[in-house]
C-alpha cells in the first residue's frame, strides 16, 4: 500500500466531465463533475458530438479546480488515472488526451482503467473491498453482473441483452413525460404511489438465469399508456415500472451470489442510487447474510474519484499506459 500517494482521476466516458484528486486508494481531496444533463435535456438524451464539444470546454477549467479544491500542485501529483472506454469515442478521446499531455509535461506515469470496472471500485472510496466478491454494475450503459475471484480479475456472469437498466428508465420516463434523466424523475415520481397498479413482465425471470432484459417491460408501458392510459395515474404506472425493474435487478443478484456462495455483493452505477433498490437489496442482503456494500447515491453516477480509485490498485500490479494509449468506444472487462 502506497497510501501517500496522490492520484488524479479523469472521467469523460459519457456526458459528464469529471476531475478528481486522491490520497491512497480512497482519501478523496477532490471530486468534481460538471454534468452536462441541462445540455442534452433539450434533445431527451446524450447527444455525443455535443457532448465532445462540452467536455473539451469543460476539462481545462476543471483540472485547474480540482487540483486548488484539494490544495495540491501539479508538482504533487504522482500518477494519472484516465478511463479508457467503454464510452462515447469522441468523449473519451478529450479525456485520454489531456491525460496522456499531462503525463508527458509532468513526467508522470499514466494507469487506463475501463468504466465498468472503475464503478466497481466507487465501493473502495469508504475502504478496500476484500475480493471475492460479485458485483453488480447497473447504469446508462450497462447492466453486468460480475464475479471478482481476486483484485482487478473479472469474469462476467450476466448482462442484458438489449436495453440496460438505466436506459429503460430514461426511455420509460421520456415515454410518460417525466423528463430527463429518467431515473431521477421516476424514483421521485413513484414515492407514495401504488407500485402494485401494474403487473408488469420481469424480463427472463427463469430461475438461474442471470442475464437481463428491460425490452419486454419497456414495451409493456408502451402500450399501456398508449391504449388505456385514461385509467392509470402516472405516478403509478412509473412505480409499477420501477417495481419490475427492481424485482430483476434483486432477484439475478441474489441467485448469482449464492451460486458463487459470495460474501459479500458490491453495487455500483447510476442506477444504484434508486432509492427503491437501495432500500431492496437492504432487506435481502440481512435476509440472504451476505455482506452489501453500495457507494452514496453521488458516487454510484459517473466520477472520476472512482477512476482514480481503480487506477491506484491497477498502478499497484505495476500496470502502465503508453503515451500511443487510445481510447476505445466498446471496450471488454478483460481487455486491458
Ligand atoms: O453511471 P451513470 O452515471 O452513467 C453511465 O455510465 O451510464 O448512470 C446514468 C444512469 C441514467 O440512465 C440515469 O437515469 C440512471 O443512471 N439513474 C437512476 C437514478 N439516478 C440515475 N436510475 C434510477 N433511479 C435513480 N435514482
Ligand atoms: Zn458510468
Amino acid at each position: 500500500m502506497r497510501a501517500d500517494l496522490v492520484i488524479l482521476g479523469i472521467e469523460t466516458s459519457c456526458d459528464d466531465t469529471s476531475v478528481a484528486v486522491l490520497k491512497g486508494g480512497n482519501e478523496i481531496l477532490s471530486n468534481l463533475v460538471s454534468s452536462q444533463t441541462d445540455i442534452h435535456a433539450h434533445f431527451g438524451g446524450v447527444v455525443p458530438e455535443i457532448a465532445s464539444r462540452a467536455h473539451l470546454e469543460l476539462i481545462n477549467p476543471l483540472l485547474e479546480k480540482a487540483l486548488k479544491t484539494a490544495g495540491v500542485n501539479w508538482k504533487d501529483i504522482d500518477i494519472i488515472s484516465v478511463t479508457k472506454g467503454p464510452g462515447l469515442i469522441g468523449a473519451l478521446l478529450v479525456g485520454v488526451t489531456a491525460a496522456k499531455a499531462l503525463s508527458f509535461a509532468l513526467s508522470v506515469p499514466m494507469v487506463a482503467v475501463n468504466h465498468i470496472e472503475s464503478h466497481i471500485f466507487s465501493n473502495f472510496l469508504e475502504g478496500e473491498v476484500e475480493a471475492p466478491f460479485l458485483a453488480l454494475v447497473a447504469s446508462g450503459g450497462h447492466t453486468t453482473l460480475i464475479y471478482v475471484p481476486e483484485l482487478l480479475k473479472y469474469e462476467v456472469v450476466g448482462q442484458t441483452l438489449d436495453d440496460a437498466a438505466g436506459e429503460a428508465f430514461d426511455k420509460v420516463a421520456r415515454l410518460l413525460g417525466l423528463g430527463y434523466p429518467g431515473g431521477p424523475a421516476i424514483d421521485k415520481a413513484s414515492k407514495g404511489a401504488n407500485d402494485k397498479a401494474v403487473d408488469f413482465p420481469i424480463g427472463l425471470n427463469q430461475k438461474g438465469n442471470p442475464n437481463f432484459s428491460f425490452s419486454g417491460v419497456k414495451s409493456a408501458v408502451y402500450y399501456l399508456w398508449r391504449d388505456r392510459r385514461i385509467e392509470y395515474e402516472v405516478k403509478d404506472v412509473a412505480a409499477s415500472f420501477q417495481r419490475s425493474v427492481v424485482e430483476a435487478l434483486v432477484s439475478k443478484t441474489v441467485n448469482t451470489a449464492l451460486q458463487f456462495e459470495a460474501k459479500r455483493v458490491l453495487l455500483s452505477g447510476g442506477v444504484i442510487a434508486n432509492s427503491r433498490l437501495r432500500k431492496a437489496f437492504s432487506d435481502v442482503s440481512s435476509e440472504f447474510g451476505f455482506e452489501l456494500f453500495m457507494p452514496p447515491a453521488e458516487f454510484c453516477t459517473d466520477n472520476a474519484a472512482m477512476v482514480a480509485s481503480a487506477g491506484y490498485y491497477r498502478w499497484l500490479k505495476g500496470e502502465r499506459a503508453g503515451l500511443d494509449l487510445n481510447p476505445e468506444a466498446d471496450l471488454r472487462l478483460r481487455e486491458l
